[in-house]
């Protein structure tokens, strides 16, 4: 099994070999991880970082990204979650299959972002506040990264005054998903690297 919804389904062919299973793997994630790099470019200012600071920032932010934009894989009243094909499967299936403490961490986590009830435009801002606050080890000019943050930390501030009564409470909420999201993408790595040790 494999069970990451980027999978186009959790169940693998036992006849494939594990490169054969990874090779199928890579290519229905791929397409996403394009998204982010083109989303990235499209941030006011994150080309003007070094190319060092721009690989930096996205290998240590893509699933972070990722993992916002497709909470809307973990179907939490129906507790299933869709895979990359459409298929959805239910969370007691993937139990079997494998799948523990993340796969629940990440259905609280959607739960919880999805209450919040983002425009499209605040989740856009939000995703890229999200990429500019990956893990700043190994970044040659934190300074300009910090400027970029601070910037959309205010638009976004801006914006969410704008469209909800509650913004202290909603913008509040949102930078506390930071923490958030960067424990997820933690536990996600360990998966990750267990894998390719014991496919
Ligand atoms: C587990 C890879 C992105 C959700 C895994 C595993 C791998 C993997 C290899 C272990 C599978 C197993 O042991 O059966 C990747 C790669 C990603 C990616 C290469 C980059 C594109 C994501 C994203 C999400 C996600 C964006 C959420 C939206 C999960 C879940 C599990 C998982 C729920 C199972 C967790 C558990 O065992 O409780 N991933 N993943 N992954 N991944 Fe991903």
């Amino acid at each position: 099994h494999l069970v990451c919804p980027m999978n186009v389904s959790p169940v693998v062919d036992p006849s494939k070999s594990s490169h054969e299973i990874w090779e199928e793997f890579s290519m229905s994630f791929t397409p996403a991880v394009r998204e982010v790099v083109e989303f990235a470019r499209q941030i006011p200012g994150f080309c003007e970082l070094s190319q060092h600071d721009q690989v930096s920032l996205l290998k240590a932010g893509t699933f972070e990204v990722l993992m916002v934009r497709f909470s809307s894989l973990f179907d939490v009243k129906q507790r299933t979650v869709s895979f990359l094909s459409g298929r959805s499967y239910s969370v007691e299936a993937l139990r079997s299959m494998g799948a523990g403490e993340l796969l629940s961490s990440m259905f609280d986590f959607s739960e919880k972002l999805v209450a919040l009830q983002l425009s499209p435009e605040e989740t856009s801002l939000f995703t890229a506040l999200v990429l500019v606050s990956a893990d700043r080890t190994g970044i040659e000019d934190v300074s300009l990264v910090e400027a970029l943050q601070e910037n959309l930390i205010r638009a976004l501030r801006n914006l969410i005054t704008k469209n909800h009564s509650n913004e202290a409470a909603v913008f509040t909420k949102l930078l506390l998903k930071l923490p958030e999201l960067r424990s997820l993408n933690n536990m996600h790595s360990e998966e990750l690297l267990s894998f390719k040790v014991h496919p």
